[in-house]
């Protein structure tokens, strides 16, 4: 073990989605892949008084190593208690695809995992999910499984004009309580109608978009009171954005994103947990790509490293309000 999340300030994810769930609110979970991305995060969290969710997939490890996630970390948190406030932040690994990244995970400051065999057969993702729960309930880590299939990329991909939209299987609301009962997870990522990356909703034959299927969280909320859900794919793509990285050299597709009037309605529901990442992605992009065309003579990154954060705090911001996780800390 090298680090504990305990020794580093963070909290496992328990006692913030009971409160969430009691409380008709979600906690915001946004992914971070640079210093000044988990900066605007603290900047929005401490401005909003809102506990957190932070993100790390993976891949961020391949980037960074464990050794830096876990002290860039612990210097957010740091910030909040210099500053005398008290607002719970987890680490939380995002689909984390097997034991071993769990385990390296928990070993190196990761408050809550997320465990995902959703693209397994049933049995196998129960007995996956059983085998990590354990472990990481004697850490006193909490663990989120997967149930039903979510498309998409996870890591955004190169999703350009023409790519097939997002195709997903539904969680089945009876298979998900038999899974929570046998798995002993403490929260599930559902499929209801979101999607990862750019690619999200497709418009049925009337030209509409489908909302999302309020009816399977409702059924779920039934068969397990009190069980924490949550949303994975959750971005709006805001036009805003895709508009400026096309009008700065890039190529992306302008697609439909969930609508914050939906992640609203979602928010105040069983689902205590709300992730976000390519709306994070496309923002600082968006306008890194904006500021260097504006300035051909820049020659170190802090000419957009600098303007992105405000930019992205702004962001950050709006989610939580959405979210209604302000003053909830
Ligand atoms: P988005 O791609 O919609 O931001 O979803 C993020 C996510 O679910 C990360 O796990
Ligand atoms: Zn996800």
């Amino acid at each position: 073990m090298n680090y504990s999340y305990k020794d580093l300030g963070l909290v496992n994810t328990a006692e913030m989605f009971r409160k969430a769930y009691e409380g008709g609110y979600t906690v915001p979970a946004f992914n971070f892949i640079s210093i000044e991305q988990l900066n605007a995060i603290m900047d929005a969290v401490i401005e909003k008084n809102s506990p957190v969710i932070l993100l790390a997939s993976p891949n961020l490890h391949r980037q960074l190593g464990h050794e830096m996630i876990a002290r860039i970390v612990q210097s957010g948190v740091d910030r909040i208690t210099h500053e005398g406030l008290k607002i719970p932040v987890a680490l939380h690994l995002d689909h984390g695809m097997t034991r071993e990244q769990c385990v390296l995970a928990v070993e190196n400051g990761f408050s809550s995992i997320m465990i995902d065999g959703s693209a397994k057969p049933f049995e196998e993702n129960i007995a996956l999910t059983k085998e990590v729960s354990e472990y990481a309930h004697g850490l006193d880590v909490t663990v989120e499984a997967e149930l039903g299939i979510l498309s998409g990329e996870e890591e955004g991909g190169s999703a350009g004009a023409g790519e097939a939209p997002c195709e997903s299987k539904y969680t089945d609301p009876l298979r998900a309580e038999e899974f929570i009962r046998r798995s002993g997870c403490d929260s599930l990522a559902v499929s209801v109608g979101t999607c990862h990356g750019l690619v999200k909703m497709k418009p049925g034959p009337d030209g509409k978009l489908p909302g999302l299927r309020f009816d399977i969280l409702e059924h779920i909320r039934e068969n397990c009171p009190g069980f924490p859900l949550v949303l994975h794919g959750a971005s709006n793509i805001a036009p805003e954005y895709v508009e400026m990285i096309n009008e700065h050299g890039g190529h992306i597709e302008q697609t439909a994103g969930i609508p914050d009037d939906q992640v609203r309605l979602a928010a105040a529901t069983n689902v205590c947990k709300v992730n976000i990442a390519t709306d994070g992605w496309i923002c600082a992009l968006a306008h890194t790509r904006r500021i260097l065309d504006e300035n051909p003579g820049a020659i170190d990154s802090r000419v957009f490293t600098l303007k992105t954060r405000p930019l992205l705090k702004e962001l950050y911001l709006h989610k939580i309000d959405i979210m209604g996780s302000e003053n909830k800390a």
